[in-house]
């Protein structure tokens, strides 16, 4: 063992910072001129499905603390930062009148990121649809695929000259999988050809949109945000365990960067969905539509892989299909657990997502999106200047990291990494369970915001454009 120390470099204007989402951060959600989203509805009849009763509706108060909180990233060195636009707060019933304090809302919050000199990512749909949009079927009915272009267009037509990266979605599988089979997002539906049918749309949605982006011919950039989970056989040399992730692979990862790095879907994943009688409701020039508004660049957020193998038994044809009939889930033996979360803790996937789009997706740009590790019950490690001292935080960020700069050195064309979270915040049905931020909220005490040592650990990164690491 040796004490000495060197530097990992990232590329010059490596973008640092993190991401958070509207719904989860702003708050205020039935004020201001904002109409219900699915979130405010599900908690207004259902309040005991979320952890300690705590819905969406005072989420960490971005919404009037936000000049500060600008102000706090730039002190911890970041240079971007990523957000959504809140669609029902734009425009309350999804279709239709916008609403104008919502457009003050974000015209000033944007417009603080660039005082900051901090570069505003911004995402159109984080898991947060309309009401009125999902009174009508949500994604399963074509009229909202138009609904969504519109009002992408008119974020575009009204933010354009401020904003100059755009993502459509926010892990676009996640809705599917919670919301139409594993029942932890509303309309909590059980239903795989349903599922199909809400991918197939959104998939369509986002190329439209970035159709209207290209038709507007702004100066900026138009991407996705997809959460990537290599899926890993049990054993690389069985040949029922490769094909069961492969499948897995397809149904959770290429179902949405094929159609929007390649523009088209796989033929396997095609011919799977034949096969199962899952085929979605396709319209004249989808085709064309996809191939034709190919993504610029792709956010990916990681936290965990998919670790599978071939299904122990024939799926029972009375129960309702279900993905996991292509495979059984695989505990490897040498895993490491991030046991709050449940979660599976694997650096090296992070590498192993970078080679698979330099091999296989073009080496289109990408950064990573999210990555972080939500820890329950952090006060315990409150020191005696009130700092969280979250050295589990910053071990998990380093290791990734390294990783990352592995896949970089290789020639990936990674151009950032945003952690999930600048500050703790509502992680949907979990409320404030797990913690992810670099600075920590007191919800009992008016959200008062408070440093943890990975906030102070980062800055340095940040600021140096590098990491600093033992030699072993
Ligand atoms: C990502 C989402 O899936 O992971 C976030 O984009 C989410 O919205 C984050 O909060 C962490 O997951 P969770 O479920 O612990 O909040």
């Amino acid at each position: 063992m040796s004490n000495d120390k060197y530097n990992l470099s990232f590329p010059p204007n490596f973008l640092w910072g993190a991401a958070c989402s509207a719904t989860q951060t702003e708050g205020a959600s039935l004020e201001h001129g904002k109409g219900k989203n699915i979130w405010d509805y599900w908690y207004e009849i259902n309040p005991e499905k979320f952890f300690n009763n705590i819905g969406p509706k005072d989420t960490s108060n971005f919404y009037s603390m936000y000049k500060e909180d600008i102000k706090r990233m730039k002190e911890i060195g970041f240079n971007s930062f990523r957000t959504s636009i809140s669609w029902s707060r734009l425009i309350p019933d999804g279709r239709g009148e916008i609403n104008q304090e919502a457009v003050n809302f974000y015209n000033d919050v944007f417009d603080e990121f660039i005082n900051q000199d901090i570069t505003p990512i911004i995402c159109l749909f984080h898991f947060d649809m309309p009401l009125a949009m999902q009174n009508i079927g949500g994604w399963e009915n074509r009229e909202i695929v138009e609904a969504f272009a519109e009002y992408a267009e008119q974020c575009f037509s009204l933010f354009g000259h401020k904003i100059k990266y755009w993502t459509t979605f926010n892990e676009p599988i996640v809705p599917v999988e919670c919301g139409y089979l594993y029942e932890f997002h509303y309309p909590c539906v059980i239903d795989m050809k349903r599922a199909v049918q809400v991918a197939y749309n959104t998939a369509i949605a986002s190329a439209k949109a970035i159709e209207k982006y290209k038709s507007l011919k702004q100066d900026g950039k138009a991407g996705i945000i997809l959460n990537l989970t290599p899926s890993y056989p049990r054993d690389n040399e069985n040949p029922e365990d490769l094909k069961a992730a492969n499948i897995a692979d397809l149904l959770f990862n290429r179902s949405f960067l094929d159609p929007a790095v390649n523009g088209k879907y796989p033929e396997e994943l095609i011919s799977l969905i034949k096969e199962n009688d899952l085929i979605p409701v396709i319209s004249d020039g989808d085709e064309n539509i996809l191939l034709n508004n190919k993504v610029d660049f792709l956010g990916v957020n990681y936290y965990q892989p998919r670790r599978v193998k071939a299904p122990s038994k024939v799926w029972d044809s009375n129960k309702p299909l279900m993905p996991e009939a292509f495979f059984d889930y695989y505990q490897w033996p040498e895993r490491k657990m991030n046991k709050y979360r449940g979660w599976e803790i694997y650096e090296k996937g992070i590498y192993d997502i970078a080679m698979n789009i330099k091999n296989n997706y073009g080496n289109i740009p990408w950064y990573v999106s999210e990555n972080g590790m939500g820890v329950q019950e952090e006060e315990r490690f409150i020191n005696n200047e009130d700092i969280i001292e979250d050295d589990y935080r910053i071990e998990f960020i380093k290791e990734h990291l390294i990783w990352l700069h592995k896949g970089i050195s290789e020639g990936s064309n990674c151009f950032g990494y945003h952690i999930w979270t600048f500050m703790d915040n509502w992680s949907w049905l979990n409320g404030y369970k797990n913690r992810y931020g670099f600075f920590r909220v007191d919800i009992e005490n008016n959200f008062k915001r408070s440093i943890k040592k990975s906030g102070l650990w980062f800055k340095k990164v940040a600021e140096s454009n590098s990491l600093e690491i033992s030699a072993k």
